[in-house]
């Protein structure tokens, strides 16, 4: 675990000379040394299945980021932690600029696969491996980032690290956030010795995420690089029902109050909507818990999440209209009060078109296909969008399955979208 002192200096590289010092076109990743690290991240919260449990800010949140951060040391980077917990390995430029930057996040959902987040993360890391071998001082400092509680799976909103880092949630709500298990961000960061001291905030000149795409386009069309126009919004809500427990024998149908019955229609009400409204509108119930949760008395209690995403902020709305307004007329029907309480609401956002542009020509001049697509999940980036050109780079996720310990991605494909990051980091830390 780490001590609380959150900065080290910078810690100067020494470089090999280098033959050609513009010759960056030739210049790869170590795919192996990128898939050891990958591998070894791995080992941390494994679960059966090939998979990994790390919710933010557990114990096995902990050990993975003392990995990285002790990667990040290795590498000779300056590391700085925030308090909320972000953390920023820093590479000296050849001149003091605003950095170009770069990750993702290590938190997981709790059945996560090895490569959401992670590969961001790591293949940032392995572009500064790859320059340190190389002799390669960039002409802006490079910044590898990995943000608090992307994933939301814990503590919402997700993407926190991100948005407090940006300015767009404020510190205080951060570390007030309660998750799942009734614990508060604040105090699981200073029980796992992440409150760190700096004040969150990285001013970048360009930020790029590589991530797998986890959805099924680049598969299904045999594409290995996906060039990111931008993230559908995000409409997050929790809502309480509270019915009338009941005998399960007794109880004639007509005089039941019974909770899960409305958190069964209003499951049935989000998948007609989303067929209604059509593609990309997707909706999802995630969670529900029942109380009692027992064989023969009727539910009193449902708590259960709703999750709508579309990439058109105005159908977005609408769906959020549809879904609210069933929601309370499904639980009037049945007598149930209802509370809801929103979690996370994110409006679509647009990538800069000149780092789509860069990530399809380096794609394409590293010789893989490519294609651009917007990005159905949530991405740390998202949130550097508005303050800074951004983008992202997707590989391929196999049968588009992820958020499922059987997430995979091809070696290969890994390595082509670890190079065109390498590329498009260097030619704007070159700026
Ligand atoms: C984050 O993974 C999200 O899109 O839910
Ligand atoms: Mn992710
Ligand atoms: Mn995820």
């Amino acid at each position: 675990m780490f001590a609380s002192s959150r900065t080290t200096p910078m810690q100067p590289v020494s470089l090999p000379p280098r033959a050609d010092p513009h010759d960056f076109a030739g210049l790869r990743i170590n795919g192996p040394r990128l898939h050891q690290r990958l591998a070894e991240l791995a080992t941390i919260g494994a679960i059966p299945g090939g998979g990994v449990a790390r919710l933010a800010l557990t114990d096995e949140d902990r050990l993975g980021r003392d990995q990285v951060v002790a990667w990040m040391r290795e590498l000779g980077l300056a590391v700085s932690i925030d308090r909320v917990g972000n953390v920023i390995g820093t590479r000296a430029g050849r001149e003091d600029l605003p950095p170009v930057a770069s990750g993702s996040h290590i938190d997981t959902v709790r059945t996560g696969g090895i490569l959401d987040g992670n590969l961001g993360v790591l293949a940032a890391l392995e572009v500064i491996a790859t320059l340190n071998d190389a002799g390669i001082r960039t002409r802006r400092p490079l910044a590898v980032a990995f943000f608090t509680n992307e994933e939301g799976a814990r503590f919402a909103p997700d993407m926190m690290g991100s948005a407090v880092c940006q300015g767009s949630l404020d510190l205080e709500s951060a570390l007030a956030a309660v998750g799942i298990d009734g614990r508060s961000v604040g105090e699981e960061l200073a029980r796992i010795g992440y409150a760190g001291e700096a004040t969150p905030g990285l001013d970048a000149y360009a930020f790029v995420e590589l991530h797998i795409e986890q959805g099924p386009v680049l598969d299904r069309e045999g594409i290995t690089i996906g060039a990111v126009t931008g993230v559908q919004g995000i409409s997050w809500t929790e809502l309480t029902l509270r019915g009338v427990s009941n005998h399960a024998g007794t109880t004639p149908i007509a005089l039941r109050k019974d909770a899960a019955l409305v958190a069964a229609e209003i499951t049935v009400a989000l998948r007609r909507i989303a067929v209604e409204l059509g593609p990309p509108q997707v909706a999802t119930v995630g969670a529900l818990t029942l109380r009692p949760n027992l064989i023969n008395v009727v539910p009193n209690h449902a708590l259960m999440t709703l999750d709508l995403r579309n990439t058109d902020e105005a159908r977005l709305q609408e769906s959020e209209r549809r879904a609210f307004a069933a929601v309370a007329e499904l639980a009037a029907r049945e007598g149930v009060e209802v509370s809801q309480r929103s979690l996370a609401r994110f409006a679509p956002v647009e990538f800069d078109e000149r780092v789509i542009h860069r990530v399809e020509r380096f794609a394409q001049a590293l010789g893989h296909s490519v294609r651009r697509l917007p990005s159905g999940a949530g991405h740390d980036a998202q949130m550097f969008a508005p303050r800074c050109p951004t983008g992202m780079i997707f590989v391929p996720s196999v049968d588009g399955i992820s958020h499922n310990v059987r997430e995979r991605t091809d070696p290969a494909h890994i390595e082509a979208g670890a190079d065109v990051l390498l590329q498009t980091l260097l030619s704007l830390a070159e700026e």
